[in-house]
């Protein structure tokens, strides 16, 4: 049975894109969901496997798993949720519309992923490994930012509970919280931060780095390297925790 399996999803580009080419480049086979089918080198094709997938649709998410499985060939170990979007609001002028889908994909879709590989592994007492990107936004504080904090929250409150509620099946559960990871998601951030304060997007960038203990931000390979560890041996009695990946700004 081929048990170097992940599913990552949100895996088009970011992040998630490292964190596939990080378990490629260990061997895996993995299955990359993304609402866009992923552009990938020919190098990949035979050990990557691409699906168009709303991570925050029911239904969706029930038939694109058990298709990964059908292609791969057996139930999948790891699962990466990575797939996630962010975008500011003040309450005042906060819409449930956006309170909600914030929620969905990066909430309930950490569910119904979570939800239908666990059922597999445990039906087939397989262990297996669940790693879920949160965030620092999840545990420190950010003006603007409460929905997407909200469910990032969220995440470390399922991560936690699952790991004790999942122990006995040998499958690990474990959160990952990074702070400023240079994506499309984080350039969007400095633009935002610029256009509200004025300063040029050269003054933001010096002084979103200047907060950070390791004078630098984080690149989408540093979220790739701690997934990688979490799915490794060498992290089997790791459960529950949620670690940041801030270069040392929040220290709790
Ligand atoms: N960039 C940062 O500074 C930062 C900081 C903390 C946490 N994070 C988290 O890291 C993860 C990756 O973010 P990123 O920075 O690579 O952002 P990104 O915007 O570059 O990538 C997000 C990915 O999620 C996918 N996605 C969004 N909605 C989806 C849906 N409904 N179904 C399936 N896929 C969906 C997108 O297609 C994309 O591949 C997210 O969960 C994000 O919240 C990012």
């Amino acid at each position: 049975m081929n048990d170097k399996t992940v599913i990552v999803t949100g895996a088009s580009h970011g992040s998630g894109r490292a964190i596939a080419e990080a378990f490629l480049e260990a061997s895996y086979t993995v299955v990359g969901l993304s609402r866009r089918r992923p552009e990938w080198g020919a190098e990949y094709s035979a050990r990557f496997i691409p699906f168009s997938c709303d991570v925050s649709v029911e239904a969706e998410v029930e038939r694109t798993f058990a298709a990964a499985e059908e292609a791969v060939g057996a139930p999948i170990r790891v699962l990466v949720n990575n797939a996630g979007i962010s975008s500011a609001s003040p309450i005042q002028t906060d819409t449930l519309a956006h309170w909600n889908q914030e929620f969905a994909v990066n909430a309930t879709g950490v569910f119904l992923c979570t939800r239908h590989v666990v059922r597999r592994l445990v039906e087939c007492g397989l262990p297996g490994r669940i790693i879920n990107i949160s965030s620092i936004a999840g545990r420190s504080a950010f003006p603007n930012l409460s929905a997407y904090s909200a469910s990032k929250a969220a995440v470390i409150g399922f991560t936690r509970s699952l790991a004790v509620e999942l122990g006995r099946h040998d499958i690990t559960v474990n959160a990952i919280c990074p702070g400023s990871v240079e994506t499309e998601m984080f350039r969007d951030v400095l633009k935002r931060l610029a256009a509200e304060s004025g300063k040029t997007l050269e003054t933001i960038t010096r002084e979103q780095t200047s907060v950070i203990p390791l004078c630098r931000f984080q690149q989408p390979e540093d979220v790739a390297a701690l997934a990688l560890f979490l799915a490794s041996d060498g992290a089997r009695n790791i459960s529950g925790e949620a670690i940041n990946l801030d270069g040392g700004v929040v220290r709790c």
